[in-house]
Order: C-alpha cells, then structure tokens, then sequence
C-alpha cells in the first residue's frame, strides 16, 4: 500500500503559529492517527448514525455524477450505504479522509492511499457530485459553514447531500464540569444546528429531512467519558490541555450523568432544474 500526501507538510506553511488551523489540523489527524486501531471498536454511535444516513439514501434517485464520503475514516458511512444499496458499489464511493491511517484501515480504499485536507475544499473531480456524504466530520473543519456551502454547490443538478455531524448541545455534562471546576472547556466547539441548516438552503439546496437526535452513552465518570472519545481518536483540542491540578479538578465535579451528543442529520438536494437556462 502507498501513500501519496495531498497535505502541505509543515515546511510548506509559512507562519504555522502554535494554535493555528494547521497545528490545529496537524492535531486532528495524530489524534485519529494513534488510534486508528481501536476506532471501529468505540465507534457504536458513529455506526448507528452511519445506519440511517445509508437508510435515508437507499432510494434517492441519483443523476449521473460522483458519488464520495468526505471524512470517511475507516469508511462506516459507506459501508453502511453499500449493504442497504449494494448498486453503488461499483465504483464504491471515493473515500476522502485527512488521515492514512484510517485510510489505511478502510476496505473501501483502493491500494493507493491519499489522504486529503477537507479544509481547502473538494477536489475538482467532485464537482457535479451525484452525491456527498458525510458523517462525524465537518465539525473537525476549521470553517464548517463555508464548507458546507461548498459541498452544497458541488452537486449536480438533481444531486444530493446526506450529512450528520454532532452539533452545539452536545457535552452539557462536560461543560457543566469545566464551569463548576473554574478551568477551560476542552471540548470541540460545534456549530449550530440551526446555522448549519440556513447554510444549506442559503446555497440554494432543498431541503429533504433535518433532524437532531440526541445519543448518550453512559460512563460512570468524567474520567470514562475522556477515555471514551480518547479511544476514538476524537482529542484534537483548540484548548492547550488542561494541568494536572485542573484536570483533577475538572473530574472532580463531572456530574454523575451520561455523556450526550447532540446529531443533526440532513439530507438535502441540489434542485433539478438548477442550471437549466
Ligand atoms: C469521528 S471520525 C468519522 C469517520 C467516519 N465518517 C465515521 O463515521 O466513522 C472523523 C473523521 O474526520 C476526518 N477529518 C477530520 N478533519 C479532516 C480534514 N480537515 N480533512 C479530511 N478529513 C478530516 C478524520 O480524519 C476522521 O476520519
């Protein structure tokens, strides 16, 4: 297997600051990347959302165009599409992802690995996509609305999008603790729901389900729920980490309650008659 990077290495960047979008990107990937082996292990939630997104595309009537999982980690999302519309899997989905070690991990890959930063956008191949999807991925980008409004408007005429993603809402119990405890919330800033879905309609897509969803899983401490999302990979922080003295006592008030995510799925279309003149 290969890995050819479409990434700008460090020495590539001018001005990379400490807590720049690239270090902040450059943390994401190591985060997924050390551990990419127990991902699939820890993903229940991510396997669940990735179960109706597939159901929701399973009878989509699709134009000609590319079909792609943009943030397709160890490829669940499409997976899941695959066993509910086994017609799509020739040619399967193009697997877009920033990390090859998740890459490395997915079937769906061929024996070339190339990772790609969704941050400058979607590659030129994609524009006219029949159809994107995505999951637990565009909250990790550095712009999450400009991004989104570029995948609306690489669509074909007639194509769609699909997306979940956790969104603001999720973690009460996490920022509960880091307020009670006096010491910075580590956890990713998420957008809106409400924001994400006036982006879609703002690029000019139809809107076909919207829906938020609320998960828990139920750690019995604050100390579970970090090891939780540890072993996901999901560590990437805009925070610097939290000391000793302020992760104890960040633990010690964690309230005795679930760990919840907030899921906005969406499904979306890019109308037919679009470029018609
Ligand atoms: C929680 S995982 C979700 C993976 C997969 N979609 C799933 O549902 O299992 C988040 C994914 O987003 C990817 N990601 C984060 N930032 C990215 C970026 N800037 N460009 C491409 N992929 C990115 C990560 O590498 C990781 O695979």
């Amino acid at each position: 297997m290969t890995v050819t990077s479409l990434i700008p290495g460090p020495a590539d960047r001018p001005n990379s600051g400490l807590s720049g979008p690239a270090d902040f990107r450059d943390r994401v990937q190591q985060g997924f990347g050390r551990r990419a082996g127990s991902y699939e292990q820890q993903a229940q939630l991510q396997q669940g959302v990735a179960w109706r997104l597939g159901h929701l595309c399973r009878a989509l009537p699709l134009p000609a165009g590319p079909i792609a999982d943009l943030g397709a980690g160890t490829g669940l999302l499409s997976r899941a599409l695959l066993a509910q519309r086994p017609a799509l899997a020739q040619p399967p989905p193009i697997q877009l992802d920033l990390c090859p070690e998740l890459l490395a991990r997915n079937p769906l890959c061929g024996p070339s690995i190339r990772p790609w930063d969704l941050n400058q956008g979607l590659p030129h191949s994609l524009h006219g996509a029949a159809l994107l999807i995505s999951s637990f991925a565009l909250q990790w980008l550095d712009d999450p609305a400009s991004q989104l409004a570029q995948w609306g408007a690489s669509l074909a005429p007639g194509g769609w999008l699909a997306l979940a993603l956790p969104v603001a809402g999720s973690f009460d119990t996490w920022q509960a603790a880091a307020h009670a405890a006096a010491v910075p919330c580590s956890a990713l800033p998420l957008p809106r729901a409400e924001a994400l879905v006036t982006v879609a309609t703002a690029a000019g897509l139809e809107l076909r389900h919207s829906q938020q969803l609320c998960f828990s899983r139920s750690p019995l401490d604050g100390l579970a729920a970090l090891r939780l999302l540890r072993g996901l990979g999901a560590t990437a922080s805009h925070q610097p980490p939290l000391g000793p003295g302020q992760l104890r006592r960040l633990l010690a008030h964690w309230p005795r309650a679930p760990l919840r995510w907030k899921v906005l799925l969406l499904l979306a279309r890019r109308p037919p008659q679009a470029d018609a003149s």
